[in-house]
C-alpha cells in the first residue's frame, strides 16, 4: 500500500539537471502528474499520465482517490519549494503525506552561467502579480526576476529605462537546459528592443559587480 505522493523537482529541462533520486523515483512510479512539457520530454510510455494542463482539480481529485493503490509522482519544474505547485498541493492535500524532492533551479543555473554569487540577490516573481520592480532594482545590486508572459524583459527595461535606471544590466537566460538555451547580457536600453523567449528568467545587476 502506497502511503504518500511525490512532488519531483524537475530541474530545468536537460536531465542532466536532474536528481538521481528524482529519476528513480520516476522509473518506479505507477502515475505521472505534470505539465505536458515535462511529461513529453520524458519519453516514457508504460505509465499513466496526467497533464496538469487539464485542470489542478482534477489532478487533486485524482491523487485523492489513487494515492493509497498506486505510486504518484508529480512533476515541477525546477525546484518544488521556488514558485510551483506544491503550495497549490500541500493546501489541497492536507491529510497525505507529501515527500518533496528538491531540483535545481532556473535561477540556480543562470546564476551559475553567469559565474555569480546569489545569496545576496533579491528574487521576485512576476507571475500573477504587481511589483514596483523599479524600487526594487534601485535597492538591489542584483535582482533576479522570473518573468511572466506580461512582464517580458523587454516590459521591464522600459519600465526602469523610465524611472531612469541606466547604469545596470540585464542578464537574459532563454530555454535554460535546452538544446537551444541562450545567455544574453545587454543594457537595459538594449533590453527594450530585445525578443525573448516565453521561458526566461534575468538577472537585473550592477555594471561594476564582479562576483
Ligand atoms: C512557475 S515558475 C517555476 C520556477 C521553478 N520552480 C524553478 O525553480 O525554476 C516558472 C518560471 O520559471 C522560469 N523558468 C522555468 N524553467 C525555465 C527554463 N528552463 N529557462 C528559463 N526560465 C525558466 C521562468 O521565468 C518561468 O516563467
Amino acid at each position: 500500500m502506497m502511503s504518500k505522493v511525490y512532488v519531483i523537482g524537475m530541474g530545468v529541462s536537460n536531465y542532466e539537471y536532474r536528481l538521481l533520486r528524482a529519476d528513480n523515483l520516476i522509473l518506479t512510479a505507477d502515475i505521472l502528474i505534470g505539465a505536458k512539457r515535462h511529461l513529453d520530454g520524458l519519453d516514457i510510455v508504460d505509465k499513466q499520465q496526467i497533464y496538469l494542463e487539464n485542470g489542478f482539480d482534477d489532478a487533486i481529485e485524482y491523487i485523492k482517490k489513487f494515492y493509497k493503490q498506486k505510486r504518484i509522482c508529480i512533476l515541477v519544474s525546477g525546484d518544488p519549494g521556488f514558485h510551483s505547485f506544491l503550495g497549490y498541493l500541500k493546501r489541497n492535500l492536507s491529510n497525505i503525506p507529501i515527500e518533496v524532492v528538491p531540483g535545481i533551479s532556473s535561477i540556480q543555473v543562470l546564476f551559475a552561467k553567469l559565474q555569480m554569487m546569489w545569496h545576496d540577490a533579491t528574487i521576485v516573481s512576476l507571475h500573477g502579480r504587481k511589483i514596483d520592480i523599479a524600487m526594487l532594482a534601485k535597492s538591489s545590486e542584483k535582482l533576479c526576476v522570473l518573468t511572466d508572459s506580461e512582464m517580458t524583459p523587454s516590459v521591464i527595461a522600459k519600465e526602469l529605462v523610465e524611472a531612469e535606471i541606466d547604469k545596470k544590466i540585464m542578464a537574459i537566460g532563454e530555454r535554460l537546459g535546452y538544446e537551444d538555451e541562450k545567455i544574453s547580457k545587454m543594457r537595459l536600453a538594449e533590453a527594450i528592443n530585445y525578443d525573448a523567449d516565453p521561458l526566461n528568467v534575468v538577472v537585473i545587476y550592477d555594471e561594476n559587480v564582479q562576483i
